[in-house]
């Protein structure tokens, strides 16, 4: 029987998954398809159950539910667990609904598809301590990167994820701004140069360090106000596109246990986005 997929979330109408994951679908043959649907705070405890009775064999969560989904769930994978957010939900064999999060595994997937490896040993910072922050720290601690510090307007709410992770530092923006020579990573996790918003940049780059690699989650536009002060500086660049393909990624192998065409989906967006 053909296979349906969703997201959910509120808004919904901009979300560029139902085109990445149908022609996932497409390239490798697969019966199944992908749909939006728009669901609202107060509708999602009904969505969850509509979802599960009608069939749909997996789904992601976007903003506002990838935290309130959580009691709808029967069981939920290690990692969202501690990061306490959910954005994607794979129907198991028995029918219970298991939540994961692949956001902050697509953003470290996609860093050392760019950079390698081999860079788990240098300070990392990471800029901002909202959702993404967090699934984003989780991630590179799961994966090695041992040195993290969280910068963040709101420092206690750095802090707040540094207890969580166990180590690591909570500073102010101001601080990371002065020490930035100190990070061989930096990772900008705010919606500072999202299109159409007033906040620009999180902070100064004018002391980053030679080599450096600079990395940013929002990828409309491809390249951010930080990021291009970054490449003034000839830092190394990573921008939020991997990142979004490849949490996409790694949800359709938690589904269908096969991973997609990350370069070939990369490449396509990246030329829809310079239009
Ligand atoms: P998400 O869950 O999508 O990451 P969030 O929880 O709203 O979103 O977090 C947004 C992040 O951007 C936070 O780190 C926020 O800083 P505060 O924790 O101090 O609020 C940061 N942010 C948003 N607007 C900002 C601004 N104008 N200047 C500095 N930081 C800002």
């Amino acid at each position: 029987m053909k296979k349906w997929f969703a997201v959910i979330g509120d808004p919904i109408a901009h979300s560029k998954s139902p085109n990445m994951h149908n022609a996932w679908f497409n390239e490798m043959e697969i019966d199944a398809s992908y749909i939006p649907i728009h669901v609202t705070n107060e509708d999602l405890e009904k969505a969850v159950s509509s979802l599960k009775v009608l069939g749909a064999s997996g789904w992601n969560v976007t903003i506002p539910h990838k935290q309130t989904i959580i009691p709808f769930l029967d069981e939920l994978d290690e990692l969202a667990e501690k990061m306490g957010a959910v954005n994607t939900v794979v129907r198991l064999q028995d029918g219970k609904l298991k939540g994961y999060n692949t956001d902050g595994l697509g953003f470290v997937h996609s860093l050392e598809e760019v950079v390698g490896k081999e860079h788990k040993e240098q300070p990392v910072l990471i800029i901002g301590a909202g959702g993404a922050a967090r699934g984003i720290a989780f991630a590179l601690k799961q994966f090695g990167y041992s040195d993290l510090t969280i910068a963040n307007r709101t420092i206690s709410r750095g802090q707040e994820i540094i207890n969580e992770l166990g180590k690591g530092q909570a500073i102010s923006l101001h601080d990371a701004e002065q020490q930035l020579n100190h990070y061989g990573i930096i990772i900008q996790s705010t919606s500072a140069g999202l299109a159409n918003s007033e906040f620009s940049v999180p902070l100064s780059l004018e002391k980053l360090r030679e080599g450096a690699i600079v990395a940013d989650i929002v990828y409309n536009p491809l390249m951010t106000p930080f990021l291009l002060e970054a490449q003034k500086k000839n830092a190394k660049i990573v921008n939020g596109l991997g990142m979004f393909v490849h949490q996409g990624a790694i949800a359709f192998n938690y589904w269908l246990g096969q991973y997609p065409n990350t370069n070939l989906m990369i490449k396509r967006l990246t030329e829809e986005l310079q239009k």
